[in-house]
């Protein structure tokens, strides 16, 4: 699915920004000067609904999939939903650039912007996804046992199951659902939580596909690879897999602000002591990068095998992007830029010779009222200057 384009595309290398080395960039959204495309994009295989686990196989039920996501994965569900006979419900936090959610919705999915909290908090919005879903499976479980009531038949043991629901970590908001207003595939027959963050099909597509195609395309060349870690899916897959074809390819995240992987990579902490719960100055999402950056170890981030990483900022991102732009003809949304950050700080420390890959996970298209709009720069202060990669040296 995700058809941007399946073609196969020549190999082309040439130098990247940081001169002498190849620097390779798969990404499946962009025409390519001096890059690969990926066959498919690996949320669009995770967000097939039959690859979940537990998913709604042989799904021509008109169940409900619901998803918490900052965008991509949401679009990747929305768009394949239909054809699975599915409805889709995209819970996404309200920071996220709005193109996002006019995307979903005009696929005919529905989409809830909630304040961005603490996946800690009940109104997370991966806690909001995973409720709306048992909410599905309790009104469909109410609407079989009414059926069969009115059609004379047993009793359905609703109470039951709705105890058992309501058990787990998130629970049934029967009084939202009963106004109909946030339960909209409360008609359907019932619901499916896809879960990427913990959904360890999301890790296994990487495994299967992205890591073997860049394994492919570099023709087993490729001494590093390099990208940050949203739900950790994409790095986990890519670099167990090349790290099982070669031991010495090096695997490393790209953090932006915000985020605790760094440490937990590099410290084996999330948090260091200056930035404990309460002591940070900052509000952990307080970063332009979207899709990217997390304060939890995920079960697919746990699948990663890593050498190291490195941090990124929000003014380095905006000024690749810009860079990449009137450089490359390449118009790329944030992580992208953040994943080309990664790339030259592997490249400096590399040195010349080496074979470096990252990420292009999606366009500027999707990012137009933040990351590509001059205004909302200016209020924070990022404002690109740099002409060329000075901005990398500070
Ligand atoms: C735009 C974008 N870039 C990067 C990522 C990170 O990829 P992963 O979730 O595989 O870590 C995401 C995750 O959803 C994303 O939406």
């Amino acid at each position: 699915m995700v058809p941007h384009d399946r073609r196969e595309r020549p190999e082309d290398e040439a130098e990247g920004p940081c001169g002498g080395h190849r620097q390779h960039a798969s990404h499946p959204h962009q025409q390519p000067l001096r890059r690969h495309r990926l066959r498919d994009s690996g949320k669009g295989r995770v967000s097939e609904p039959g690859r979940q686990r537990e998913g709604p196989r042989g799904s021509k039920d008109h169940r409900g999939v619901t998803e918490g996501s900052a965008g991509s994965t949401a679009i990747s569900l929305a768009t394949v939903a239909p054809a699975y006979g599915c409805r889709c419900h995209v819970v996404i936090p309200d920071d996220a650039a709005v193109e996002k959610s006019q995307i979903i919705e005009a696929l005919g999915a529905i989409v809830e912007r909630v304040r961005p909290v603490s996946i800690t908090h009940r109104d997370h919005f991966v806690n909001i996804a995973r409720r709306r879903a048992l909410e599905a499976n309790i009104a469909s479980t109410q609407i079989e046992s009414n059926d069969r009531q009115t059609n004379g038949s047993a009793y359905v043991k609703t109470k039951m199951l709705h105890t058992k629901q309501t058990n787990g970590s998130a629970h049934a908001n029967t009084e939202l659902s009963s106004t109909g207003k946030y339960c909209p595939i409360s008609d359907s027959k019932g619901g499916f939580f896809a879960d990427q963050f913990e959904n360890l099909a999301n890790y296994r597509a990487h495994y299967e596909w992205t890591g073997p195609e860049i394994w492919e395309q570099t023709k087993g060349t490729i001494h590093a690879f390099v990208a940050a870690a949203g739900t950790g899916g994409t790095i986990a897959g890519v670099s167990r897999y090349l790290k099982e074809k070669n031991r010495n390819v090096q695997c490393f995240l790209m953090d932006p602000p915000g985020s605790g992987l760094f440490n937990k990579v590099t410290r084996g902490v999330m948090y260091t002591k200056e930035e404990a719960e309460g002591k940070r100055l900052k509000n952990p999402f307080d970063t332009i990068t979207e899709g990217i950056g997390i304060n939890r170890v995920t079960r697919n981030f746990m699948m990663a095998e890593l050498d190291g990483a490195y941090r990124g900022t929000d003014r380095e991102a905006v000024e690749m992007s810009r860079f990449l732009l009137r450089k490359d003809g390449l118009f790329l949304g944030s992580s992208s830029a953040m994943n080309c950050v990664g790339a030259a700080r592997v490249a400096q420390d590399l040195g010349p010779g080496h074979t470096i890959v990252t990420i292009l996970c999606d366009s500027g298209m999707r990012h137009l009222s933040k990351f590509f709009n001059d205004e909302y720069l200016a209020n924070h202060g990022l404002t690109p200057t740099a002409t060329g990669l000075e901005f990398l040296d500070q």
